[in-house]
């Protein structure tokens, strides 16, 4: 059941402690089991991984967020205009970005401002920053799972209609059919006449593509060996983070990225009274990032109910942010 932001803080370290560990467990066993071994991406974003994600983001070889940036602050105005006058903004996420400070800062309407997160103190955070820099601005976090069924709470106001943020491409990290249900039920959730404002990362070389996931400065490798450390933490794991080591892989067929954990040796990871071996060389998955051209992403808007109405690049087509309409 969804609650406010408000009413879950009290209860969030509860929360964050047992639900999110035990689903973390039982994903873990799962994929271990696997014939392909392979995480939930999900779980690297303990309070470590997220630090370091933040890191992940500024270093020069990973294009994504500075490239998504510059295009939101190119076409600001154009893109506010496409979210229009007395929109409700909804965003899948924690609006803590800088995207959405631009945007919030630039539109001169909105009805009102709905951040959404599962880490329920960090939306309830996130939103009281947001009031203190537009106090006239209406804003009703809402701690949920923005990937289950959630309720919103009764924001409509004068709203004349409703618009979705998601940036970052984390909807490349969907497999293809679960981004096209994902999007649907977006669709469902703005409604008639609504829209879907959203981070699109871009097919490109392999070369840029695999320097972007494989930094000089080590910092994606030490996110994904986090999740290990937090396997050693949460799930008392036995196993050794040294005798891993991390490699972001293209992988063609499916035209993704992927980060996985490389077993360096023969050796075993044992998890209660489960031992789960490993050759030289097996790895466990970690994540996919899927990359788009716009015909590929047109396609799959158009499945989820979606028409593409804009779409803004940088020079080099590297990432684009575009605005999707809800087919009447
Ligand atoms: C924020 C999930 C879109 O897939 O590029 C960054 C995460 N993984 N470096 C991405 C990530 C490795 C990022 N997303």
């Amino acid at each position: 059941m969804p609650v406010s932001a408000e009413e879950a803080t009290e209860h969030a370290t509860d929360r964050e402690t047992s639900v999110e560990t035990s689903d973390f467990r039982r994903d873990v066993l799962e994929g271990l089991r696997a014939r392909e071994k392979a995480i939930p991406c999900k779980h690297l974003y303990d309070e470590r991984g997220s630090q370091l994600f933040d890191q992940i983001c500024e270093q020069p070889e990973y294009y994504p967020t500075r490239t998504e940036i510059a295009i939101t602050r190119d076409h600001l105005g154009e893109i506010v205009d496409k979210i229009g006058a007395q929109a409700l903004l909804i965003e899948y996420g924690s609006g803590t970005s800088e995207k959405t400070r631009l945007l919030l800062a630039a539109h001169p309407s909105l009805a009102g401002y709905v951040p959404i997160d599962i880490a329920c103190l960090h939306v309830q955070e996130a939103a009281e920053q947001i009031r203190d820099e537009h106090p006239e601005l209406r804003v009703e976090p809402l701690c949920a799972d923005y990937t289950e069924d959630f309720e919103l709470p009764d924001v409509n106001g004068d709203a004349r209609r409703r618009v979705a943020y998601f940036p970052g491409s984390t909807i490349g990290n969907f497999d293809p059919e679960d981004a096209q249900d994902f999007l649907a039920r977006i669709a469902e959730t703005v409604g008639a006449g609504g829209g879907l404002l959203l981070g699109v990362d871009l097919m490109k070389d392999e070369q840029t593509l695999r320097a972007a996931y494989n930094d000089e400065a080590g910092v994606t490798a030490a996110f994904n060996k986090n999740l290990l450390r937090r396997m050693k933490r949460e799930l008392d794991a036995e196993l050794s983070v040294d005798d891993f080591a991390h490699e972001g892989r293209y992988n063609p067929g499916r035209g993704c990225m992927e980060m996985h954990l490389v077993s360096q040796t023969a050796q075993a990871i044992v998890i209660g009274d489960e031992a789960f071996s490993f050759p030289q060389g097996e790895t466990i998955r970690t994540e996919r990032s899927h990359k788009f051209t716009r015909s590929g992403f047109a396609r799959l808007a158009r499945r989820a109910g979606f028409r593409v109405d804009a779409v803004w690049t940088d020079a080099d087509d590297l990432f684009s942010v575009q605005y999707l309409e809800r087919a009447a």
